[in-house]
C-alpha cells in the first residue's frame, strides 16, 4: 500500500486536461435534413496525445494529429485510396462522460455540432462479428426470367430521395410510357432507414413517412417497389443496416409490401472478408424467401469474390459485377465494354449487373446514352433509369422506351451478348436471341464518325440474313453480299437485329477475336 500522501501527490500531478477519452464513442445525431446516420470514434488517449480511427459512413479516417489541453481536444484524421488524401477535423470535450465535437464537412462549411455516447467495450467502433452460417443453396424464387426493368433514386437524388419523389417517378413511369414499355420497379436506394424501435424492428426516417402507404400508391399505379440495405450494421452513406436483424428485416419489407431489395456490402466490408461474402449474403437470401412474399434479391457488392460463380446459390437474381456508374462516357464505357467474359454467368433469373442507367442525366449527349442504352441491352443488364422521370426531354424519354432496343434486352433466350470483333476504338457486339436471329452493336468509342463493317461469316452466317433492322432507325435494312458497312457517330452505335440466313452455321456466333471484320 502507499502511504496516503504519496496517493494525494499523484492524483494532484495528473493535469486537468487529461480527461481519458480511451474507448469507443458513436454518433447518432440528426442531420440537417432530419435523418440519422452514424459516426463511429475508437479512441485511444496517452496522456494528451489520442490515437485510433473515425467511421464516417463507408469511410475509414486514421487520427493522424491530436491536441488536448483544458479548452478541450483537436483531432485531424486523415483517408488515402492510395491517389487522394482527404482530412476531416474535429474539435471536442468530454462533458459527463458525453463527447461534444464539432466539425466541417468541407473547410469552408458551417460548423456541424454532435454529441457521441460511449459503445461497449471491447467491441471496437463495431458490433461484435456474428457467427456465419454453413453454405448451403437457397431456395431459387423464381424471379427476373428476364433482366429487371425500372428505376432507382441512386443516380440522380442520393441522399435527397423522398416519399414525394418517389411517387413522382411511379406517377411519370405509369403515364409516359415507360410502364408500357415494360419498366416495373420503382427502387428506393439508400437514406431512407432511421433507426431500430424497442423491438428492433426498422424504421423510417422523417423523409419516408409511411412505407406501406408508398408501397401501396406505388402498386396502385401498375408498379412494383424496391428498397434497400445492407448485410453490414450501417449502410454506405452511414445509416442502418440489417447486420443481425436480416430475418426481422425481410419479415418488415414483406409486411409494407416491397418487391426488390438491393443489398449492398460496404458497411460489413471491415467486419468480414471477401471469402465470408457469400454467407453473408446466403442470410438475406433465406430470410427473403422465409419472409414469404417474391422479393426480387439483387446483389451489390461490386464484383467482388467472383460473385457471377455463386450470386445464383444465395437466391440473388442480379450481381453488381462492378464498382458505381458515373455519367461519363469514361466511366460508363469502362464499365459496359469489359463486361464480355462474364457472359456465360447470366441467364433467366440470374444476371450479371453493370450497375444502373445514367440516361438523361446530362453527363453525355444523345448518341452516348444511345450506346449506353444498347450496351446494356445487348448485355442482358438490368435496365433501371436513374433520371428524373417527371422532367426529361423527348429524345431521352425516346432512348429510355426504344422498344425494338428494349426487346433485345427483354429476349427470352436469356444469353448476355459478346464482343465478336474490335478494332481500335470500334467494336462488333453480338447477342443470340431465341428466335435464332441476333443482334448486332456496331459501336464507335472513337471521338471521330467512323466506318465500321461486319462481316457474316464472323457471325457465324454463310450468307447475309434473311431480314435485317435497324433498331435506332426504326427501318428494315436490304441486306445482301457478305458484310455490312455503315458509318457511326463519334461515340456512337448503330443496332441491328438480324434473322438467321438459311446458310447459317449450327454453332452460332463464333468466338471472340474476329479483328477481320476491319481490315
Ligand atoms: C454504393 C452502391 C451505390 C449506392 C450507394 C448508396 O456506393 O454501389 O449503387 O447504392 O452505395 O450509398
Amino acid at each position: 500500500m502507499k502511504p496516503l500522501g504519496t496517493v494525494l501527490l499523484l492524483l494532484l500531478a495528473v493535469p486537468c486536461f487529461a480527461a481519458d477519452l480511451t474507448g469507443n464513442w458513436v454518433v447518432r445525431d440528426p442531420l440537417p435534413d432530419g435523418t440519422f446516420r452514424t459516426t463511429y470514434l475508437d479512441l485511444h488517449q496517452e496522456g494528451s496525445r489520442i490515437t485510433g480511427s473515425i467511421r464516417v459512413t463507408q469511410f475509414y479516417f486514421k487520427i493522424i494529429e491530436s491536441t488536448d489541453g483544458p479548452d478541450g481536444f483537436t483531432l485531424t484524421a486523415s483517408m488515402t485510396d492510395g491517389t487522394n488524401e482527404r482530412r476531416v477535423k474535429y474539435e471536442g470535450q468530454l462533458m459527463d462522460d458525453e463527447l461534444h465535437l464539432a466539425t466541417r464537412r468541407r473547410p469552408d462549411a458551417e460548423l456541424i455540432h454532435m454529441v457521441a455516447h460511449r459503445a461497449p467495450l471491447g467491441e471496437g467502433a463495431y458490433p461484435a462479428r456474428l457467427p456465419l452460417p454453413a453454405i448451403h443453396k437457397v431456395a431459387d424464387n423464381g424471379l427476373a426470367k428476364t433482366p429487371p426493368m425500372g428505376w432507382n433514386s441512386w443516380n440522380k437524388f442520393a441522399g435527397r430521395v423522398d416519399d414525394a419523389a418517389v411517387r413522382g417517378m411511379a406517377d411519370a413511369m405509369a403515364s409516359n410510357g415507360m410502364k408500357e414499355a415494360g419498366y416495373q420497379y420503382i427502387n428506393i436506394d439508400d437514406t431512407w432507414e432511421a433507426g431500430r424501435d424497442a423491438q428492433g424492428h426498422i424504421t423510417t426516417n422523417k423523409k419516408f413517412p409511411d412505407m406501406k402507404a408508398l408501397a401501396d400508391y406505388v402498386h396502385g399505379k401498375g408498379l412494383k417497389i424496391g428498397i434497400y440495405s445492407s448485410p453490414g450494421p450501417n449502410t454506405c452513406a452511414g445509416y442502418e443496416g440489417s447486420y443481425g436483424h436480416e430475418e426481422q428485416d425481410a419479415e418488415t419489407y414483406a409486411a409494407w409490401g416491397i418487391d426488390y431489395l438491393k443489398y449492398d456490402w460496404c458497411g460489413a466490408r471491415n467486419l468480414y472478408t471477401d471469402q465470408e461474402m457469400r454467407a453473408l449474403y446466403q442470410i438475406m437470401g433465406d430470410a427473403l424467401v422465409k419472409a414469404g412474399r417474391p422479393i426480387l434479391y439483387s446483389l451489390c457488392q461490386y464484383g467482388r469474390a467472383e460473385v457471377w460463380k455463386w450470386g445464383a446459390e444465395v437466391g440473388g437474381n442480379a450481381w453488381r459485377t462492378t464498382g458505381d456508374i458515373r455519367d461519363t462516357w469514361d466511366s460508363m464505357t469502362n464499365i459496359g465494354f469489359s463486361q464480355d467474359q462474364l457472359a456465360p454467368w447470366a441467364a433467366p433469373g440470374h444476371w450479371n449487373d453493370p450497375d444502373m442507367l445514367e440516361v438523361g442525366n446530362g453527363g453525355m449527349n444523345d448518341d452516348e446514352y444511345r450506346t449506353h442504352m444498347s450496351l446494356w441491352s445487348i448485355l442482358a443488364a438490368p435496365l433501371l433509369a436513374g433520371n428524373d422521370l417527371r422532367n426529361m426531354t423527348p429524345a431521352i424519354l425516346e432512348i429510355l422506351t426504344n422498344r425494338e432496343v428494349i426487346a433485345v434486352n427483354q429476349d427470352k433466350a436469356g444469353k448476355q451478348g459478346r464482343r465478336i470483333a474490335k478494332s481500335g476504338d470500334q467494336e462488333v457486339w453480338a447477342k443470340a436471341l431465341f428466335d435464332g436471329g441476333q443482334a448486332i452493336g456496331l459501336f464507335n468509342r472513337g471521338g471521330a464518325p467512323a466506318k465500321i463493317t461486319v462481316k457474316w461469316t464472323d457471325l457465324g452466317m454463310k450468307t447475309a440474313p434473311a431480314s435485317a433492322r435497324d433498331l435506332w432507325a426504326h427501318g428494315d435494312l436490304k441486306l445482301d453480299g457478305a458484310e455490312y458497312s455503315v458509318t457511326v457517330p463519334a461515340h456512337g452505335v448503330v443496332m441491328l437485329k438480324i434473322a438467321a440466313s438459311s446458310g447459317i452455321a449450327a454453332t452460332g456466333i463464333r468466338g471472340p477475336t474476329l479483328r477481320a471484320a476491319f481490315n
